[in-house]
């Protein structure tokens, strides 16, 4: 088990508010220095990282599928809670990333370093 001084420590960053996306929207974000994209369901938001894992892609071109990303390239699909790979040819997941909303606004968690 880790000690607490090996333990990755996590931030949390406000990225925008909770009107600035509508049902079915999403858009992507520098949040510490990562690319970040936020995505509303109805009224849940998912972050998750911006590069498909399987080439070169930019996520946020694709298309979201209820909980699922398609990937604009070759059609593979992430679920948006776990970020894994739902259909081929991606094998490796993406990364998810926890939000939180208060008072309107929306954060997100990210691993530092
Ligand atoms: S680059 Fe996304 S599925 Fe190939």
């Amino acid at each position: 088990m880790p000690s607490d001084s090996e333990k990755p420590i996590s931030k949390i960053y406000p990225v925008t508010s909770t009107d600035s996306l509508k049902p079915g929207q999403m858009s992507c974000f520098d949040v510490n220095h990562q690319r970040i994209i936020l995505a509303r369901i109805e009224n849940n938001y998912f972050a998750f990282d911006e590069m498909c894992s399987h080439e070169e892609a930019e996520l946020w071109k694709g298309a979201l599928r209820e909980d699922h990303i398609e990937c604009p390239l070759h059609g593979s699909r992430f679920c948006l809670r776990t970020g894994k790979p739902v259909e081929e040819p991606a094998t490796v997941p993406i990364s998810t990333y926890p939000v939180t909303i208060k008072d309107g606004k929306i954060f997100i968690e990210l691993v530092d370093g």
